[in-house]
């Protein structure tokens, strides 16, 4: 199975494998969504099956929760839930805070409530993932459709503002036509190259009307599964002060 992926999807595979050992029966546990969080889905679904692992999932997207059910995860919705023990997701970029930029697959709206509403995050990725500092992977902005335009160039107008130097702000499409997410919105992901203070950035651009949600997850995360192309697995913890 393993000599069949590419050295960067084996990484995905082994991170995603190891964090299942975070995952004990009894637990509500946050299902993440996108490439990585395929194989956390995939391994989890396996102990089910084979090993009596008894979880509840709550899954962060439509794919995840078609995914878990074809695996015999049993799902709960959140509300049914109310807490989680442990959210386990993959991300685009990693900073060494444990700070992150997610929403690469359109899902990070329901991915922060759902990591918000656990004890813990565990965030699983390959080592490609992990950068000295956010923002050269776009960041994404859930916005509703009413006043989309208006809305981008209040966004942009900010960003200038606050010293972005010719920031571009672009609806995702998927197609030709607009991506639209679970919760039928739009994605404007926002090309920044650099983001030095994503802590007042997330609160900020969330402050703009027809914003719902941004990509940064700040202080959120304060463990990762990480995994690069020679099969090394390493978890790292959040230092005290990061
Ligand atoms: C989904 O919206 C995202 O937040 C993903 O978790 C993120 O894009 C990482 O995806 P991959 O594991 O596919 O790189």
């Amino acid at each position: 199975m393993l000599t069949d992926l590419s050295p960067n999807e084996r990484a995905k595979y082994l991170c995603a494998e190891k964090a299942t050992e975070f995952v004990e029966s009894g637990m509500k546990v946050g299902l993440g969504t996108g490439s990585t969080a395929y194989w956390l889905i995939k391994h989890l679904g396996q102990k089910v099956r084979e090993r009596d692992l008894k979880i509840k999932g709550v899954p962060t997207s439509k794919k995840t929760a078609e995914l878990a059910e074809r695996e015999g995860i049993p799902l709960i919705t959140l509300d049914q839930a109310g807490w989680l023990d442990v959210t386990i997701d993959g991300a685009d970029e990693i900073s060494p805070s444990f700070n992150l930029i997610k929403g690469g697959g359109g899902a990070h709206l329901r991915e922060k409530i759902v990591a918000m509403a656990s004890d813990q995050m565990i965030v699983i990725a390959d080592t490609s993932k992990k950068v000295s500092e956010l923002g050269s992977f776009p960041l994404p902005l859930e916005v509703i459709q009413y006043g989309c335009e208006s809305t981008k160039i209040q966004v942009i107008r900010y960003l200038v503002e606050i010293g972005y130097k010719d920031p571009r702000a672009v609806f995702r499409s998927l197609e030709g036509e607009r991506f639209i997410t679970d919760e039928g919105n739009l994605i404007l992901d926002l090309h920044l190259n650099s983001i030095s203070d994503e802590d007042n950035l997330s609160t900020d651009l969330n402050l703009i009307p027809g914003v719902v949600e941004n990509g940064l997850f700040v202080n959120i995360c304060k463990c990762a599964v990480l995994a690069d192309e020679n099969e090394q697995v390493t978890v790292e913890l959040k230092d005290r002060d990061g």
